[in-house]
């Protein structure tokens, strides 16, 4: 059995070495082929109790943890705060410290505020993954958006990646701009000046011109407007914001020429990529992403639970 994964939870990619994440994505490699097979079961989780706490909405990262804990064996109830006693005024941490009372072996937390999941951490004795925490991190994603890269292209370190779109308000950006560097990837940043980081991490360059910024990339990642999270009249003020920054096939034909597209999702056709290239199997990776995601998540489930296992 490998090292173990040195730390008790997983609430971003702050703090995690090029080591531990190496760690998870080589975990996660056999999960691909076993996901494929006829008969998706293991036991390793058997007897654990997983509880996915998602106060806001998830297709992809809610099912995925739902069926790689069940996949593993653990048994897995989701918790719901629309039918929860949050409507009736109950806090984040009363809730937290209420289900960690029904003793939880993992808590998967998905919350609008930022740094939510550091807090429920605090108050529970179970690892605690995040599974996207405002515009904080979603480690998980940024970890299935490294796998992909590396099952693509061999390799992360030396790919020049653009993240474009709203990057100021995504988690999502904010996993990546963090985990892509460390892997040794040139990273750029490529959108408007109001869904640019006010100051981007060092070694990382922004671009506010969409040909400039995706000129020979490898990798050329899409991010939706996070309209809910955005500041009144910005979204107005964006403009013909397909015509300046929606990726076309025209429009990559200017990054590298086997680059690949990827979309955390959920996508909104027609206005940050064109519908035709999302479904291009040649370019687009995006529902090789939401595949591995599932691997991903098994292995940090895994790996996160191995000190309880004995
Ligand atoms: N990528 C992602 O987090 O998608 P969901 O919101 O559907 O989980």
């Amino acid at each position: 059995m490998p090292a173990p994964f040195p730390h008790p939870h997983l609430l971003g990619i702050e703090g995690l070495s090029a080591a531990d994440i190496n760690l998870i994505l080589d975990e996660a490699e056999p999960w691909i082929a076993f996901n494929r097979g006829a008969r998706k079961a293991d036991d390793r989780l058997a007897g654990l109790t997983q509880i996915n706490a998602f106060f806001e909405n998830s297709t992809r990262t809610l099912f995925s943890f739902e069926i790689a804990g069940k996949r593993l064996g653990a048994q897995v109830s989701n918790f719901h705060p629309a039918a929860s006693s949050v409507r009736k005024g109950e806090s984040l941490i009363d809730t937290a410290q209420t289900l960690n009372a029904m003793r939880p072996d993992l808590i998967v937390i998905r919350h609008e505020a930022n740094g939510a999941a550091v807090e429920v951490a605090a108050h529970v004795d179970c690892p605690v993954i995040n599974a996207g925490d405002g515009q904080g991190e979603h480690p998980t994603q940024a970890l299935l958006d490294a796998l992909t890269i590396r099952r693509r292209f061999g390799r992360i370190d030396g790919l020049k990646l653009a993240i474009c779109g709203d990057i100021r308000h995504s988690r999502v950006a904010g996993s990546n701009m963090r985990l892509l560097p460390l892997l040794g990837a040139e990273l750029r940043l490529v959108g408007p000046d109001a869904l640019l980081p006010a100051s981007p991490p060092a070694g990382v360059t922004a671009f506010t011109d969409m040909d400039e910024g995706i000129a020979g990339a490898d990798v050329v990642m899409m991010l939706r407007i996070q309209r809910e999270r955005l500041e009144a009249g910005v979204a107005d003020a964006l403009g013909d914001y397909h015509a300046r920054y929606g990726l076309t096939r025209a429009r990559l034909a200017g990054a590298a020429p086997d680059a690949i597209v990827m979309h955390p999702g959920p996508m909104n056709r027609g206005v940050e990529i064109d519908g035709d290239l999302a479904d291009d199997p040649e370019r687009s990776v995006i529902l090789e992403q939401v595949e591995y995601g599932v691997a991903v998540r098994m292995a940090c489930l895994d790996l996160l639970t191995r000190s309880r296992r004995g």
